[in-house]
Parts: structure tokens; sequence; C-alpha cells
């Protein structure tokens, strides 16, 4: 079986190669544009030295590049995209740019090279704030940011192609994801970062926005068995644990893992269109697949606090990039003043 992942080199694209490498017989091939998020540090000794791992630089908006991989593959799972919602609060275009326009050309070539499947790995953020919980798949869709405004248009445009040409898709709505190897502008390995290095940890408001913290190893199973799943064609599937954690609590369990001061976390100000409650019901994927998460999150947070104690060169070397510091910078002065 030959399998396309497009954005493998990011935080969940890299956690699931790893696994893919590990737990298949799969063909795999890669196709990164490397922007700031995307590292090839992420893969393990054990992918560069597989002869199935196939790794190709380029954008998603160039089809000269992607179409010849296109004709070569059975599955496509895309992840490609810009993900963070601040970023997005700055400059727009990059979200646009791969989010719509890279999907779109995509499902161009997906109308030419025919696959088994393609998985498209959206958001929980297309709902926007919840208007009941747990947010099932049925709610409505107000996003409340140019990043989740982005990633709806995609998953339409999706929805679209499958429509009038018939390309077999599934539609994932992951909601928050966290584990080793995620970009340092997230909250939770922006706050052990910042902890580790007795930085203040800047809240957004009052901190009680809460969301539904997945742990990422639980997500390669759930991607892998949809894609290889007949008679799903359409399918829309939230992945969530049904349970929320507040901004403060997590805080507080970053602080008391690392045994720092409560004093290190700081209210700051509010982000525009920041959604109080964002938690998931995964019944859905459950009846269909069997599936469950099965970290809990404490577990799922010392894990992650271990790996970024282990991997202090894998940050540090993001952290001394300008792409890093300039972000830093621009999105949080005003806010706080941060060490870099
Ligand atoms: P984040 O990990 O950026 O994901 P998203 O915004 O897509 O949910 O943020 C998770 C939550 O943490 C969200 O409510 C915003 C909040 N947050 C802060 O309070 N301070 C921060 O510095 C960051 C990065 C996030």
């Amino acid at each position: 079986m030959r399998v396309l992942l497009t954005g493998g080199a990011g935080f969940i694209g890299s956690n699931f190669v790893n696994w893919i490498i590990e737990n298949t017989d799969a063909d795999l091939f890669v196709i990164d544009a490397l922007t700031y998020a995307g590292n090839l540090d992420n893969f393990t000794p054990s992918v560069w030295g597989s002869t199935r791992f196939h790794f190709i630089k380029g954008n998603i908006c160039d089809s000269d590049v992607l179409y010849p991989l296109l004709k070569k593959v059975d599955y496509v799972i895309h992840l490609a995209a810009w993900t963070h919602i601040d970023r997005s609060l700055l400059d727009i275009t990059p979200f646009i740019e791969t989010n719509i326009k890279g999907t779109g050309v995509l499902l161009e070539g997906l109308r030419k090279y025919h696959v088994k499947r393609l998985v498209h790995v959206s958001t929980c953020e297309v709902y926007g704030e919840a208007k009941y919980l747990p947010i099932d798949e049925q709610h409505p869709k107000e996003p409340l940011s140019p990043y989740a405004v982005s990633k709806l248009a995609g998953e339409q445009l999706v929805q679209l192609y499958q429509k009038l040409y018939r390309i077999p898709v599934v539609i994932l709505r992951p909601f928050n994801i966290f584990g080793p190897r995620q970009y340092p502008e997230k909250l939770i390995p922006f706050f052990i970062i910042n902890a580790m290095l007795d930085n203040p940890l800047p809240i957004y408001g009052d901190g009680t926005a809460k969301r539904d913290w997945l742990y990422v190893d639980d997500l390669p199973p759930v991607i892998w068995k949809i894609m290889e799943m007949e008679g799903v064609d359409g399918e829309v599937l939230n992945i969530a644990t049904g349970k929320g954690m507040t901004i403060n609590e997590i805080a507080d369990c970053i602080l008391n893992t690392l045994d720092k001061p409560k004093t290190l976390k700081r209210h700051v100000e509010e982000r525009e269109g920041h959604i109080k409650q964002l938690i998931g019901s995964y019944k859905k994927v459950e009846q269909l697949l069997g599936w469950s998460p099965t970290v809990e999150f404490n577990q799922g947070l010392r894990k992650t606090i271990t790996w970024y104690k282990e991997n202090r060169e894998w940050w540090t070397k993001i952290l001394r990039r300008d792409s890093y510091r300039k972000f830093v910078k621009s999105w949080y002065k005003g806010r706080i003043q941060l060490r870099l």
C-alpha cells in the first residue's frame, strides 16, 4: 500500500510518520514545505533508516511537485496547514494560501489521479463558540478566527468535490491535540518551556476558557483505520475526549509537575474572538470504529513534560530562530515581557 501524507514534518504529521513506519508495512511519501513549523528533526532514526520512507520538500500549492506523487499512491492523508490562531490574527495570508488554495490544488489533482480515499484533517475550530456540550458533528459552524474560517472553507471544498466528482473523502475534526514535538507557540509546549526557563505564563483573560485535550498517540490508529474503511465516504468525524480543562488548570498542572511557583502565572489581555468552550463528543467515531481515547490527560501531560525535559536541544534550536522570536515579540508585545 502506498500512502501520501501532506504536512508530514509538523507536530501531528511527524508523530504519525513515526507510528506508520513502526506499525504498518506501507510505503510512505511525505510532502512538506518546511515552513517555520515543519522540522526534519521530528523524524526518528528508524524513520530515516527505513526504505519505505520517502521525503519530498515541496509546497502543496505547487502542482508540478504534488501531482506526480498523487499518481503513485493509493491513499492521501491531508494534514498540511497553517494552524496557529494567534498567527492568523497577525497575518491571514498564509492561511488562505495553504489551507484554502492548497486544498483546492490537491482536490483538482484528485479529479485526475484517483485514489481510494482522501482523509482530510480539519479542526474543531470550525464550530466556533459551543451552543451546547459536548459538541457533535451537527453543531452549527460559526468560526471565530481567520484560521478557523480558512479550515472551514477547505472542508467545504472537500465536501463539494465529493459531491461533484465522487472523490472518496472522510473529514476528521480533531479537538486540541498535545504531546511531544509540538511547536512551542501552542499552549502546552509554550507553558512547559516558559516554566522551565522561569519565564511567566501568559494566560488570556481570566483563564477559564476550556478545551478538550487529546494526547497525540491516540490519533494515528483512528486516522489509519478510517482511511482503509469501506462505506464511509462523505462522513465527518470528531476526534475528542469529551472532557474539558481550563487554561488555569493546565498552567497549575505544568507548574506543579515542574515544581515551579504559581507566581509565574500572569493574566494578560484577552484574545480577540477567544472561544470559551470547545469540548467534543466522540460518540460517532466510537460507534463507527470502536475508537475511544486511551491516554488520560495527566498521564499525557507527564509524558509531554518528560519529552521536553529530555529534548532541550530540539526546542532551544527553535527558540533561537528569527521566525520564532519575531512571532513571540509581535504577538505578546503589550501583553507581557518575555526573556528570549
Ligand atoms: P492553543 O494551544 O494556542 O490552541 P487553540 O487556540 O487553537 O485552542 O491555545 C489553547 C488555549 O490556551 C486557548 O484557550 C488559548 C489559550 N492560550 C493562553 O491563554 N495563552 C497562551 O500564551 C497561548 C498560546 C494559549
